[in-house]
């Protein structure tokens, strides 16, 4: 297998984007990954979406994208994996390269969620639509569970969820292309109005439009272009059960865990050797939750590190610089590559004044 690099990226900015459709947001952001990269074609893409079919009526996205960008003749590929979409399409983009099939591929990720769609009723059909969605269950409902089993077997308490929120709110001030640049504070945390007990409105991750891109080449070439570039040391990629009931302990999300533990191996590395981390933090009870996946905290104990500042900018080991998904936003496909952007930018020195 060949060595990969990322060489370029592209963003849009997200927020509630009224003037802008699906085909604009994506591409927007690819045309910006190829022109950052400074590439003269691409040889094949892949597109992240959770749903656009749900969200604006559109399927058929990964053609749409290659007609639309100006390239009908490419081999497109749309990418669907819940909001795990994006960090596939760029899996499957490094996959590509590294087997030598191809030297330039573009990973992008889109959703446009503000259409005027059911985006509740859409975000749940990603859960198990017989055993969850089919009782009521949406998304805030489940991540509550998983919060009420974390306060109960480890004493995490209301206001570290909330402290979760006040230091990602804080770093999205930084991050231009973030959809709330809005500084707020425990207390509004703690007296917003309730979404699912213990979850209140700022717990959650907005609902988002917007899209994001990266171009994926082989080492060799990503040197040959004299321009900043970060190697991938590995990609893996892990699941679980789908049903919150399903798994041993609701307070874990096993599939971070595997995954994680398989790119360590790959890569040759330690949590303690981490310079920075984005995690999906859809609800804050999941920035806590996928920390102790990742082994950079002992489990039970993030609510506590995340109080105490370790998680800052400033901290130990800084978490969701760009302001992650509660404060930067959350359109689903995109997510997954607009995590990736924000640790180009932090390791190619373009993050400016969220550098941790
Ligand atoms: N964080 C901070 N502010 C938010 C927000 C959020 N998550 N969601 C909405 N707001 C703000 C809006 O900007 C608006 O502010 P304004 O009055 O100053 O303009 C205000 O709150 C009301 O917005 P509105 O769109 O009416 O909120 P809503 O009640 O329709 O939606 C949620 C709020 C929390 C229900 C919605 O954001 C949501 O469903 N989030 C979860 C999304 C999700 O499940 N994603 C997948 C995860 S796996």
């Amino acid at each position: 297998m060949k060595e990969v690099a990322i060489i370029g990226f592209g963003m849009t900015k997200f927020g509630e984007l009224w003037d802008k459709s699906l085909r604009d947001l994506m591409s927007e952001a690819g045309l910006a990954a190829i022109s950052n990269a400074a590439v003269d074609h691409i040889d094949s893409a892949y597109v992240g979406a959770m749903s656009s079919g749900l969200f604006v009526g559109q399927e058929h996205i990964a053609s749409l994208m290659a007609d639309y960008m100006g390239m009908p003749g490419i081999p497109v590929t749309h990418v669907e994996s819940a909001c795990a979409s994006g960090g596939l399409a760029l899996r499957q983009a490094i996959l590509e390269v590294a087997s030598g099939e191809s030297e330039i591929v573009l990973a992008g990720g889109v959703e446009k969620m503000n259409d005027g769609a059911d985006e509740t009723y859409a975000l749940a059909t990603a859960s198990d639509q017989e055993y969850e969605a089919f009782h009521g269950v949406t998304f805030p409902g489940l991540y509550a569970m998983i919060a009420h089993a974390h306060m109960f077997q480890y004493g995490t308490k209301r206001e570290h969820l909330a402290d979760v929120a006040v230091k990602n709110h804080e770093n999205g001030l930084l991050n231009p292309n973030a959809q709330f640049h809005r500084k707020i504070t425990r207390e509004d945390v703690l007296n917003s109005v309730m979404v699912a007990e213990p979850l209140n409105l700022l717990d959650c991750s907005p609902v988002t439009d917007g899209a994001a891109a990266v171009i994926v080449t082989t080492l060799e070439n990503a040197k040959k272009t004299g321009k900043p570039f970060v190697k991938i040391l590995a990609s893996a990629h892990a699941t679980d059960s789908i049903a919150l009931h399903s798994r041993k302990n609701l307070a874990t999300i096993p599939a971070v865990q595997k995954a994680a533990e398989k790119a360590y191996k790959k890569a040759n590395i330690s949590p303690a050797d981490l310079n920075v981390v984005e995690v999906h933090d859809c609800f804050t009870i999941a920035e806590l939750v996928v920390m102790e996946e990742l082994a950079i905290v002992e489990r039970g104990h993030s609510g506590k590190a995340v109080s105490e500042g370790m998680t800052k900018l400033s901290g130990k080991i800084p978490v969701n610089t760009s302001g992650g998904l509660k404060s930067k936003g959350h359109p689903v496909g995109a997510t997954g590559i607009a995590q990736v952007v924000e640790l180009f930018e932090q390791l190619t020195g373009q993050a400016g004044d969220r550098h941790g």
